[in-house]
């Protein structure tokens, strides 16, 4: 069965990104910018390895695709033309007590992630500690349950959640035990129960709970939209006229580049457009480490078919997409396709697919494949006054193309890589983390190591080096004992490891060690290159 990785392994992923320097919170010396992120030494080379994948997989393999590189400031009338000014909002309640914001279409998510819920699992576990049925509280009495809800709330919930009703009103203890016992006599949590155990908590009734604040337990006020474009001024004079948005999503700069592309490249549909870069939303509730962010980079395309063909297009870039998630080394399991609901779709939409990860905080998006129609291209031509059409010399007549888009997160798929690819074992008595990258996208693809700094070996090594490093992502690495320097390398998610010693100096040889059963072989030196090109392919 699949292992869910726990939340306390993602805060241990979380922290292994910084010892070896994926990410690091962005401006830390001043401790911090909230939800930001900057990529080290070690995360930029893994970044630019799942944008290369990306580029190679919908552009350079494919003869029906080609790149753009847009610019993210754009035309006023881009974000009028695209509905994002009138449309691109989210639902936000504030806290009476805190005035802490959030999205109230979140608040399920975050209350099952807020301190206050998870302080509940160190005193009465499942539910609260994780979604995983644990049978070790089926033998309590309701006498016992009552009395660790007691201890909750006095230990921990009057500090963490102090305007949570339970905290004032004891009365409510007996509600809590009730839907509490019901799970674990069914060992499952259910929605009704959730919604019972919300209810107890806040004193609340009905199908559809009131969710207190995930920070302090108070009342939320009435949800209001908020439009999530970050607005900035262009030139010295800051005044409406001047007024610009950082891009949302790269997708626009696609449309209005049409006819750019159409009449340079004579492309014929189907063809699509690629590109990827950054975008900027002003979330209310980002989180989740790099999961959302208000800085974050995309990998769009558009591709651009004839209106009666979209579905059939929808259905092929779906497969691929998701194939492509699994050609990086994603655990399969752990991958699935969701279709939108009726209610869910964008209004320019027909149909839409998420990609979904199962993460530690549930099953969550890492990207949209959406049959748009002809609904961009219709709006710019109307709000710009130009023809964004294809003349179709079949026909001979002009056609408005509709747009099977694919959207993913640069951001999201390194954090899906990263977490499923982290793993800790037991090896010899010792914990040995290390995270099982797949080879093509490792920052590192081989790192030398002389076994001890004598006897010539460390220039054995270092010739070793310089003949890999214009082939791969060679390090050289002679600080430590081999097995401390293994354990850095296993952690690094480095694929292969080359040692050379006593041996080598006999026979040419050396060990190449295998990162993920740690088996050792022994190669000539001559045959290295063919051997690591033979297992990234
Ligand atoms: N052009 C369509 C579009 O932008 P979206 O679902 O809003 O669709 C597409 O975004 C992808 O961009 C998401 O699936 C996700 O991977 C990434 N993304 C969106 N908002 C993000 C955020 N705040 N932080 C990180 N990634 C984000």
């Amino acid at each position: 069965m699949a292992r869910t990785m726990p939340y306390a392994d993602m805060d241990k992923m979380m922290s292994l990104s910084k010892r070896r320097g994926f990410m690091f919170q962005s401006s830390e010396i001043y401790g911090g910018l909230a939800s930001t992120w900057d990529y080290g030494p070690l995360g930029v080379e893994l970044k630019r390895n799942v944008k290369e994948a990306w580029w190679r997989s919908v552009i350079t393999e494919r003869d029906d695709m080609v790149g753009l590189d847009a610019a993210i400031l754009m035309h006023p009338k881009v974000w009028e033309a695209s509905g994002h000014v009138e449309n691109f909002s989210d639902p936000l309640v504030e806290c009476g007590s805190c005035n802490s914001r959030f999205r109230s279409d979140q608040l399920e998510e975050l209350t099952l992630a807020s301190e206050w819920w998870l302080s509940a699992g160190k005193f009465l576990g499942y539910p609260f500690a994780s979604y995983e049925f644990s049978p070790n509280n089926s033998n309590r009495s309701g006498r016992e349950t009552e009395k660790l809800i007691q201890d909750w709330i006095n230990q921990s919930l009057k500090h963490q959640a102090p305007k949570i009703p339970l905290v004032a009103n004891l009365n409510l203890v007996p509600l809590v035990i009730q839907p509490l016992q019901e799970i674990v006599l069914t060992s499952a949590l259910i929605r009704e129960h959730l919604i019972k155990l919300i209810n107890a908590i806040t004193g609340g009734s009905g199908i559809n709970p009131k969710w207190p604040c995930p920070n302090c337990g108070g009342e939320l006020g009435e949800p209001r939209r908020f439009n999530l474009m970050f607005k900035t001024f262009m030139g010295p004079v800051e005044e409406t006229a001047s007024e610009v948005h950082l891009r949302p999503e790269t997708a626009q700069g696609i449309f209005v580049n049409f006819a750019n592309v159409v009449n340079s490249t004579r492309k014929k549909l189907p063809f699509g457009i690629a590109q990827i870069g950054k975008a900027f939303r002003n979330e209310i509730t980002p989180g989740n480490f790099t999961f959302r962010t208000r800085e974050f980079e995309q990998m769009e395309l558009e591709f651009f078919v004839k209106p009666d063909e979209s579905a059939e297009w929808l259905d092929r870039w779906v497969q691929s997409r998701f194939d492509w998630y699994k050609s990086l080394g994603i655990s399969e399991s752990k991958l699935r396709l969701r279709q939108h609901k009726g209610d869910e779709l964008a209004h320019y939409a027909a149909d839409c697919y998420d990609v979904e990860y199962e993460f530690p905080f549930g099953w969550s998006e890492l990207e949209g494949v959406a049959d748009r129609g002809t609904y961009d291209l219709d709006q710019h031509a109307k709000h710009s006054g130009k023809k964004l059409t294809w003349f179709d010399s079949k026909s001979n007549e002009h056609i408005t193309p509709a747009v099977v888009e694919s959207s993913a997160g640069v951001d999201r798929t390194v954090l899906t890589i990263l977490a499923d690819a982290y793993h800790e074992e037991e090896v010899k008595g010792e914990l040995r983390t290390v995270l099982r990258l797949h080879p093509k996208l490792a920052p590192t693809t081989v790192a030398i190591y002389p076994l001890v700094n004598r006897d010539g070996l460390p220039e054995i090594a270092a010739k070793i080096f310089d003949n890999l490093k214009n082939d791969f992502a060679a390090f050289y690495d002679a600080g430590g004992s081999i097995g401390r320097r293994y354990r850095r390398q296993d952690e690094a998610g480095t694929p292969f490891g080359i040692t050379v010693d006593s041996d080598t100096l006999e026979d040419d040889t050396v060990t190449v060690r295998e990162r993920d059963s740690m088996e050792q072989e022994r190669i000539t030196m001559s045959q290295l290159q063919d051997y690591i090109f033979d297992k990234l392919r």
